[in-house]
């Protein structure tokens, strides 16, 4: 499994990247906007990540109809070679989706919730795809199960005909809350997980470790003064 961070916060895009497992990183406009992000400041930001990330970064369009959706896609894919356009899985994403694919862009079909969904988005050229967990949760449901069905669905089938180069697709287990999320997401076979920052702290982290690394260095000490 690889790990994108899902942020628009440069501070942690560094001091993730400074980690050495970083492999990409995912925006939306929520993340944009959380960080006060100014809309004709967009693509310079977009730009700075893609200097820090050596990876995949996913920008998304906001429009609503298939050609605005591709005269975004084709803008921002001009920023940098690891651009990645995101589009909403509906009618006018997936549409947009084909062109872009046809064109060499890449895309990463966000707002996915099901396996129709996903299997269309796969169709249409998508180079990713973002199912979203924790607002399955948000609703009572099973977040993972629906992942785990998307995940199996696109398994079964070869979809590289439709992707851009003939790529491998790859599944983004997305709006991950938890460090279970990404234990789980990873058991079933998800290829990537795009995770806030305050969860890829909590992945490395765990009392066991703490705590034996302090005996270690408790009897170290003992080592030194013997
Ligand atoms: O990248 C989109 C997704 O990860 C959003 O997550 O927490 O807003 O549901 P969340």
């Amino acid at each position: 499994m690889k790990f994108f961070l899902d942020t628009a916060d440069l501070d942690e895009i560094k001091e993730a990247a400074s980690w050495g497992a970083l492999a990409g990183v995912t925006t939306n406009p929520t993340l944009y906007s959380r960080i006060g992000g100014k809309l004709d400041d967009f693509y310079n930001h977009i730009e700075r990540i893609c200097d820090i990330v050596d990876g995949p970064v996913s920008a998304e369009s906001v429009a609503m109809t298939r050609d605005e959706i591709v005269r975004d896609g084709r803008e921002l894919a001009r920023i940098a070679p690891n651009v990645v356009v995101k589009v909403p899985t509906m009618v006018e994403g997936l549409a947009a989706c084909r062109t872009l694919a046809d064109e060499g862009i890449r895309v990463n079909m966000t707002l996915c919730f099901t396996v129709p969904q996903a299997i269309l988005a796969a169709r249409a050229g998508a180079r990713y795809i973002s199912p979203f967990v924790g607002r399955f949760d948000d609703i009572s449901e099973n977040g993972l199960a629906q992942l785990e069905d998307v995940v199996t669905a696109i398994n079964n089938y070869d979809y590289t005909e439709n992707t851009v180069n003939g790529e491998q697709i790859e599944i983004i287990a997305a709006s991950i809350r938890s460090a279970n999320h990404v234990t789980q997401a990873a058991l079933m076979g998800a290829d990537i997980a795009t995770v806030p920052f305050n969860v890829l702290k909590k992945m490395i982290q765990h009392p066991l470790t703490d705590r034996g690394l302090e005996s270690f260095l408790k009897d170290w000490e003992k080592v030194k003064n013997a």
